[in-house]
This record gives C-alpha cells, sequence and structure tokens, in this order.
C-alpha cells in the first residue's frame, strides 16, 4: 500500500482526567473507598477465566488499592513531561478533559487557579505544535451536582451550559475542538442499566431520562461554545459498535437494523444541528446470529475483549450518512505486554484508510491512550498505554508499539500496509 492519509491528518492519543490526574475530588472518590474491597474479591470470579491471568493481574487486581484512583499517574503535576514524550512520539493532536470537579468545586463558585491550571495545560500543548481536543465531561461529577442526582438533576443541562460558558470563555481563542460529552450513553448504561458505576441505581426509566438529559446538555453547551467562537468545531465522543451479520437471515437483519439504530443511531441523530464534527470512539464489534454476542472467541485482549481491529471500516463508514467530518477521538486495546498493540494499529489504521477511501470524511486518529491508567471500576490493572506507567514509581516506559505508531505519524500513515 502507498497512498497516505489525507494532508493535515490528525496523529496522537487521548486521556482523561480522572483517569489520569491524580488528586481529583469528585462523585468517584467516595464511591472508591467504599467499593474497593468489594471490586477486589470480586476479580477472580469477573476475570479469572482470563488466559494469564493469575501471572499477570491476578495479585493486582486482588489488592483493594488497585480500585483508587489516588495519584493516578500524577499528570497534573507531570503533563508537560508527558506532552514531551508525544511531541517526541510524532504526535501532531492530543485529547483530554477537564475536571470539572477541580473547575467548579461548588455550585457557581469557579477556581481561578484552576483555570489557569488548564490554559496552561493548552499551552503546553500549543507550545509543542500539539492540537488540543478538549472534553468538557469525562463523566465525573463535582461532589455538589451529584448530590443534586448527577445527570438525571433537571438542571443538569443549565449547569453543564454555565461551566461551558467560564471554561470556553476563559481557553477558547487557544481551542479549535471542543468535545462536550465523551460516551454519554455508556455512562447512562453502566450508571443506570448495569448499575456499575456510581450511584449504582438500576432502573430503565432513569436510563432513558438521563440520555434526553444530557442531550439537552450537549446542545446548550454546543450553543454556548458557538455563540463566543463561531469558528470553533464542537462534538461528541461517540461509542460507535460494528454489528455484523454470522449469516445473513431476516432474523439477523431485523437483529442489527434494531440494534444498529438504537445504539449508534439514536443519541446522533437527536445532536445532528449540534455537532460540527462526530468523534468516533469504538473498540468493539457484535457478531449477531439469532442473538447478539455471538463473536468467535479468537484472539483476545487483556481484558478478554475480541481482538477484531478490522471492525472501525463498518463504524466510519455508517457514519458517512451525517455528512460531517469524523475524528477518531478513541480507539485501542489492553495489552501490557505489548505483543498486540502493533498489530492492532496496523489493522486499525489499514480500515480507517479503506474507510476514506469508501467515502469517509476522517481526519484524525487518537490512539486510547497515551499512558496506563485508571480504568473506572477495574481499577489499574488492564494497560491500554502507549506508555507504560511504573505503579510504584510513576516512571515513564515507552512501549515498543509508541515507536512504530511515531513512525507512522512522521509519515503521515504512508507505510501502513
Ligand atoms: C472508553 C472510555 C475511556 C476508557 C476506554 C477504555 O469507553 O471513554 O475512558 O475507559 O473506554
Amino acid at each position: 500500500m502507498n497512498t497516505s492519509f489525507p494532508h493535515g491528518f490528525f496523529w496522537g492519543a487521548a486521556t482523561s482526567s480522572h483517569q489520569v490526574e491524580g488528586g481529583n475530588t469528585n462523585d468517584w472518590t467516595g464511591w472508591e473507598k467504599g467499593n474497593a474491597n468489594r471490586l477486589a474479591r470480586e476479580a477472580l470470579s469477573k476475570f479469572g477465566h482470563l488466559s494469564g491471568w493469575t501471572e499477570k493481574f491476578g495479585k493486582e487486581a486482588a489488592r483493594p488499592e488497585n480500585y483508587i484512583s489516588g495519584i493516578a499517574c500524577d499528570h497534573y503535576r507531570r503533563y508537560e513531561e508527558d506532552f514531551d514524550i508525544a511531541k517526541e512520539l510524532g504526535h501532531t493532536a492530543h485529547r483530554f478533559s477537564l475536571e470539572w470537579s477541580r473547575i467548579e468545586p461548588q455550585e457557581g463558585v469557579f477556581d481561578a487557579k484552576e483555570i489557569t491550571h488548564y490554559h496552561h495545560v493548552v499551552r503546553a500543548l500549543r507550545y509543542r505544535n500539539l492540537e488540543p481536543f478538549v472534553t468538557l465531561w469525562h463523566w465525573t461529577l463535582p461532589s455538589w451536582l451529584a448530590q443534586k442526582g448527577g445527570v438525571l438533576a433537571a438542571e443538569f443541562p443549565h449547569c453543564f451550559a454555565r461551566y461551558t460558558e467560564k471554561i470556553s470563555s476563559a481557553l477558547g481563542d487557544d481551542v479549535r475542538f471542543w468535545i462536550t460529552l465523551n460516551e454519554p450513553d455508556i455512562l447512562t448504561g453502566h450508571v443506570y442499566r448495569k448499575a456499575v458505576w456510581p450511584p449504582q441505581e438500576k432502573s430503565l426509566r432513569k436510563y432513558l431520562y438521563a440520555n434526553l438529559i444530557l442531550i439537552d446538555a450537549h446542545k446548550k453547551s454546543y450553543a454556548v461554545i458557538k455563540k463566543n467562537f463561531p469558528n470553533a468545531n464542537v462534538g461528541i465522543a461517540k461509542h460507535q459498535i460494528s454489528f455484523e451479520l454470522a449469516r445473513n437471515t431476516v432474523t439477523n437483519r431485523i437483529l442489527k437494523t434494531s440494534a444498529h439504530f438504537l445504539w449508534n443511531r439514536w443519541f446522533l441523530d437527536r445532536i445532528d444541528d449540534s455537532q460540527d464534527f462526530i468523534g468516533l470512539n469504538h473498540y468493539n464489534r457484535n457478531v449477531i446470529d439469532n442473538g447478539f454476542l455471538k463473536n468467535p472467541r479468537n484472539q483476545l485482549t487483556d481484558l478478554g475483549w475480541e481482538f477484531s481491529p478490522e471492525s472501525i471500516r463498518q463504524a466510519l463508514l455508517e457514519l458517512t450518512p451525517y455528512q460531517k467530518p469524523i475524528y477518531i477521538t478513541e480507539n485501542g486495546l489492553a495489552d501490557q505486554d505489548d505483543t498486540l498493540r502493533e498489530a492492532f494499529l496496523t489493522t486499525s489504521l489499514r480500515s480507517v484508510r479503506e474507510a476514506i477511501e469508501g467515502g469517509a470524511d476522517v481526519r484524525g486518529y487518537l490512539y486510547w491512550s497515551l499512558l496506563d491508567n485508571f480504568e473506572w471500576d477495574k481499577g489499574f490493572w488492564p494497560r491500554f498505554g502507549m506508555i507504560d506507567v511504573n505503579r510504584r514509581t510513576l516512571a515513564r516506559n515507552i512501549r515498543p508499539s509508541a515507536h512504530y505508531f511515531a513512525k507512522l505519524c512522521r509519515e503521515n500513515g504512508a507505510t501502513v500496509s
């Protein structure tokens, strides 16, 4: 293969505040403390079937401290050092999120010091010629807002718009790309359907209602940014699944159409007039054969997810009806030993290029994640990073696949084969 990616294509990686910063106080803080023992006890029954579990992760996952975000990667203090590495690795863009609980620790009270901190973060990226992709909300909430009901609070959209106004007017001259919400439906699904994330309330009614609230919140936030910065590019990062048919039967086709509509289209359709681009987060396909998740159990990642990097092609092509630029805002895998990551990148990026050739207007690829980090209720053991972070010393070690990716970044993907 020899065609390269479009001119100006962004290459980089992503993180989120709670997963890397350290020292946060938000709705997860108390929950982590209250649930660490339970999560440590449950790890074996949840993951013990994975190959290599006992040798690789068993011990770490059985320790309660694995489930406390604590100092995380100390990225709040080490962001310059981390951006130096990203720069050295040929990245041209970087996605990160703002920690709302730092910026507005009490309702309506904004912390000027924290706003300045994030201004420095944005400037540190600009200084290194890394295009900032700034996420306003990557799931964690200030405690005062969680106490009001979080994403179920009727005032949520109003609060989110007020926070957007404050922070976007401070950073807006230096930011071209804003992501209002990260994977809204994954958050609502984990909180209100699976009830595994705080505040763990299983209710279909709440799940649906929370999604409607988040749609409203996005629209209000979009309007605020565009009012102040008409040229800004604003979108969300949407988790999309490739539903694939094992056999082309009527039942399978009906299942696929319904699942695709509900999972991939419902939310996006509702915000179509309020987004300038689509941020694609892609991790999985779902093979349908008289039911869902009939994926062959071939190669699995450390988390037991199927290794199927080519599915990003379909996910991208299915976004073409929206006729918007697409940025891949997350795509990656948990792979501590770095044995699969290079092949993952090659196949993912080949599939991205095929999607571009097929008409998808893809303009950037941000790998998840720059750093090993705090993977929510699973804690630190899953290693998504291009950079390994030693849990004891927090030393950064660049994995070999990061050097391979660096070559692709520098050549604008010319040798993706
Ligand atoms: C995505 C999340 C991100 C990270 C990856 C593995 O769904 O947006 O924070 O947890 O999964």
